[in-house]
């Protein structure tokens, strides 16, 4: 793991990008997989797994609930834990929300579990209602109290579940937690973000039986399961991020990433804003146009346009031509990075749910922060296209999603560094 007591990047800006880049494991499917190793007593093998704070911090959560974590390189082994734990503190938890997924870890295989309840982050509220519903028709008994959930198993039987919108981590600890159930768990308008499936093709090979029907996830409960070797898929928010540092005037890159077909709604949005795509094998070549065009994105669950590449997406809209728009439709507050953007040049009113951004053709260089992890990630963006010195402070958020961020833009011709 890199120093992460660095705290800033510095940008000397413009960067026109040129070469290829390689992107690292997923990271939203590594967290809901190593909760996932909680529910067998079999040993994992995690390949592909990202060198990044939040999967150390995951890694931090299963030690303390006994499991044996070894990491050599990419590769993450989980052994069967001497003595299962059944409560994860405050203290890991407030450290990172994912954390809440060991519930679905641990269901079937305690029958007093409790987590500390995760607080609000910079992007909203974030409630865990729709996890505790799912729970409850599962057969537990779930409190909330003094800051922590607890969950009593009553008797865990598989039941139909319906979610009220399609939350990702939702689905994820309920499809866990259905594992150990008797009988069929239906879960309907569940989330379907290839993550998710991630998680679902770890747990059918641990020899458990998953359908799925667009929406609907069926999961068959069982008490066995198989040792598991998986590896994990390429991180598409951060091939995302790089397909659109593709499109910074000037730059033309290869990004090494194999499962284009997830990132459709992107290549097309960036398509349309005049940059040239093509697709191999292996890269997503992409070649920033003259000129961007303006565009209009709203935000959705997967295969709709994601939410975690919104906020690098108002880079290239405040360097276009005309009035973008943006709708943000799946949190309430993740427009942090836009008063940041205003600093180096901008210019975006935000109202609401929605940002109106009229494109100035240029940036500047200007100290800012960030206050959250994709947020951050566009900082640094906007620090690539704008003329001068940016430094972006608060980069411990960034760190928990992109690896060697600094070093990877640096083999791609731009002049940063961490300090
Ligand atoms: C996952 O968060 C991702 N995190 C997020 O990635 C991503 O932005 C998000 O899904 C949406 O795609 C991980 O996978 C670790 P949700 P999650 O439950 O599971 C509301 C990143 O930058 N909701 O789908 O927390 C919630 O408040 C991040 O890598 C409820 O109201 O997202 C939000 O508005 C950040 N009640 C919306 O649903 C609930 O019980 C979507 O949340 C659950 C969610």
């Amino acid at each position: 793991m890199r120093d992460t007591s660095k705290n800033k990047i510095i940008i000397n800006g413009p960067a026109k990008l040129n070469g290829r880049v390689n992107i690292a494991g997923s990271k939203n499917a590594v967290l809901p997989i190593l909760a996932a190793t909680l529910i067998s007593d079999k040993r994992s093998i995690i390949e592909n797994v990202p060198v990044l704070s939040d999967i150390s911090n995951m890694i931090s959560v299963l030690k303390e609930l006994g499991k044996e974590v070894f990491r050599d390189g990419d590769t993450v082994v989980v052994k069967p834990a001497k003595e299962l734990k059944s409560s994860a503190s405050y203290e890991l938890i407030k450290k990172m929300r994912a954390s809440v997924l060991v519930m679905g870890g641990l269901t079937g295989r305690k029958k007093n579990i409790k987590v500390a309840l995760p607080g609000g982050c910079a992007i909203g509220v974030r409630p865990i209602d729709m996890h505790i519903k799912g729970f409850k028709k599962l057969g537990m008994e779930v409190g909330v109290s003094e800051g922590f959930v607890e969950l009593k198993e009553k008797k865990l039987k598989g039941t139909r579940i319906y979610l009220d919108s399609p939350s990702v981590g939702a689905t994820e600890n309920l499809i866990m937690a259905a594992c150990r159930a008797s009988g069929e768990t239906r879960i309907e308008n569940a989330s379907v973000e290839p993550e998710v499936l991630e998680l679902v093709n770890f747990l059918k090979a641990m020899g458990i039986s998953i359908k799925i029907e667009g929406c609907i996830i069926k999961v068959k409960g069982r008490k066995k399961f198989k040792k598991v070797k998986y590896k994990v898929m390429d991180d598409r928010i951060q091939a995302g991020t790089y397909l659109i540092a593709g499109c910074l005037p000037g730059s033309e890159i290869k990004i090494k990433f194999s499962h284009p077909g997830v990132l459709k709604t992107v290549i097309d949005k960036l398509q349309s804003s005049g940059a040239s795509i093509k697709v191999d094998r292996k890269y997503i070549n992409v070649k920033a146009p003259e000129k961007l065009r303006s565009m209009d994105i709203t935000t959705a669950p997967y295969p709709g346009f994601p939410t975690d590449l919104q906020a690098p997406f108002t880079v290239l809209m405040a360097l276009a031509d005309g009035v973008s728009l943006i709708n943000e439709d799946i949190f309430e507050n993740r427009f942090m990075h836009c008063p940041e953007l205003l600093r180096m040049g901008a210019k975006i009113e935000v109202k609401g749910e929605s940002a109106i951004i009229t494109g100035t053709g240029k940036l500047s260089g200007a100290p800012v922060s960030a206050s959250d992890l994709r947020g951050g990630a566009a900082l640094v963006l906007a620090g690539l296209a704008a003329k001068g010195r940016t430094e972006v402070y608060e980069i411990s958020h960034i760190l928990r999603g992109y690896d060697n961020i600094d070093m990877k833009f640096r083999d791609l011709g731009a002049d940063i560094w961490m300090e």
